[in-house]
């Protein structure tokens, strides 16, 4: 029979630190939360090692949005809640689990993780349970080694035993300490029962400390991970951005590792839900967010924003161009600086140019728009040429209309067509026309006044 473990996520604190108005554990990293990032590693390693688990998430500060959003992005770990009212520490968090969780005193070990480490992953929680299980120990706390220990709880061994000092409390001395506590805890229940009610807050906080479960006294150990970036603690902006900037490097690298080619990593932002295939290639300063995906062999050039869209394969999508619910088959070329707005779907072999815009158009494929135009509510046929400076005027103040254009038609530069409109197949339009009236396939349409020129009349204007 599997072992029976509490695993306890401390949640409840405001984040005060952070200065941002999210409460900390929905802090956004990466298109997640922090919280997130923990509960997903936590089942990893309860199904790796096939666990008999009880999951809880202590909450106390804006509460029932934490809450909600655990309960809505986690519906298979079958979570409970426990509710602290008051955020009086750590320790008094651990209270509140072991008061409201029925269940909390017969599991056999109790994890305990804040929501705040969000770079702790299911490795290390398993390194952790199997040091519990070949040690005699009543409690294990996983320590690394920093050369920034502010902040941090000091490991301090002594030759009575182990403890733990929180900045505040700490001696001079014990700050010099670069051995710290990572706020990961494994512990055999009975301990933490038979000495949860006894903590009191006399320190610099006046907070029931966790961390003094560890003393001396107790039959207490730690277990030191050598792989520090995996265990900071996100309190401040300084240390949100450490923690992205390693999630980041491990999302590049596993893409790399794919076959996804990155001229300058480091510069590259992505969201965790966004995927890209292999033989891709990013060029420096690109910002991939949302349902994304990249296929393979399009090549992505400096600046390039792409949110919620499907980009082919084999595209080049050309320097600073910017979509947003978009979809484009393959073998196009857009850009640079394009704008392809939502409902936008390009098919494959298009070329869009540099200044072009684009809402719900569609484009059929082989057709191009390469130079400075708008398309808005817009069908355009395959093989059709539309000229530089061409506008779809869709809206007339109240409401939005559709444009049509048939396969194989050529629009001439600085058209306007004013929609609703349909223009056929095959179809001609000259250069500097307002299209008012639809044009059947085959035809030719013309719309601009006639030119006059008086010989000699430019002096009249041209004055020296
Ligand atoms: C804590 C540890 C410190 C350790 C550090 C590692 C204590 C006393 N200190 O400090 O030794 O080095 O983590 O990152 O434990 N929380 C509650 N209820 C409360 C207070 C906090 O649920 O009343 C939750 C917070 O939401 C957070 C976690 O507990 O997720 C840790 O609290 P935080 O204030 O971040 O503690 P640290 O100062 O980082
Ligand atoms: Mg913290």
């Amino acid at each position: 029979m599997s072992d029976s473990i509490g695993i306890v996520i401390l949640a409840a604190g405001k984040g005060t630190r952070l200065k941002i108005e999210t409460p900390k554990p929905l802090c956004p990293v990466m298109g997640k939360t922090l919280v997130d990032y923990v509960l997903n590693e936590l089942n990893n390693f309860a199904q790796r090692k096939i666990l008999d688990c009880v999951f809880d998430v202590v909450v106390g500060h804006s509460k029932d949005q934490v809450q909600s959003h655990i309960s809505n992005t986690h519906p298979e770990l079958n979570l409970n809640f426990s509710w602290q009212k008051e955020q009086l520490g750590t320790g008094h968090a651990l209270q509140t689990y072991f008061d409201n969780n029925k269940k909390a005193r017969d599991q056999e070990y109790t994890l305990v993780v804040c929501a705040d480490t969000p770079l702790i992953q299911s490795s290390d929680y398993e390194r952790l349970y199997d040091e519990m299980k070949s040690k005699k120990s009543d409690a294990i706390v996983a320590s690394f080694i920093t050369e920034k220990p502010f902040g941090y709880g000091r490991i301090v061994h002594s030759s009575g035993g182990l403890s733990i000092v929180e900045e505040k409390d700490a001696s001079s001395e014990q700050k010099c300490i670069k051995e710290v506590n990572s706020a990961l805890y494994l512990f055999r229940t009975e301990h933490i029962t038979k000495h949860i009610y006894s903590l009191d807050n006399k320190n610099k906080s006046n907070e029931l400390y966790l961390t003094d479960l560890f003393k001396p006294e107790y039959s207490v150990s730690n277990l030191l991970f050598e792989n520090e970036k995996s265990f900071i603690g996100v309190n401040n902006l300084v240390q949100l951005a450490e923690c992205e900037q390693e999630l980041m490097k491990r999302k590049i690298e596993s893409l790399q590792l794919s076959g996804v080619r990155f001229l300058n990593p480091m510069t590259v932002y992505l969201e965790q839900s966004v995927e890209v295939m292999a033989g891709a290639v990013i060029y420096p300063s690109v910002t991939l967010l949302g349902k994304t995906k990249i296929g393979a062999g399009t090549i992505l050039e400096s600046g390039v924003f792409i949110k919620d869209s499907q980009v082919g394969k084999k595209n080049i999508i050309k320097a600073h161009s910017y979509f947003e619910g978009v979809v484009v088959d393959s073998n196009t070329q857009i850009g640079p600086m394009a704008r392809l707005r939502e409902g936008t779907e390009i098919s494959s072999g298009c070329k869009i140019g540099n200044f072009v815009e684009t809402k719900k158009a569609k484009l059929a494929k082989g057709s191009k728009v390469s130079h400075l135009s708008y398309v808005g509510d817009a069908e355009i046929g395959e093989e059709t040429n539309i000229g530089c400076g061409f506008i779809t005027c869709n809206y007339d103040g109240t409401k939005k209309h559709k444009t049509i254009i048939g396969k194989n038609s050529f629009i001439g530069s600085d058209c306007q067509v004013v929609a609703p409109i349909n223009i056929g197949d095959e179809a001609y339009v000259g250069s500097g026309s307002t299209i008012t009236d639809d044009i059947p396939s085959g035809a030719f349409a013309i719309a601009r006044s006639r030119q006059t020129t008086k010989e000699n009349m430019a002096k009249k204007f041209i004055k020296k």
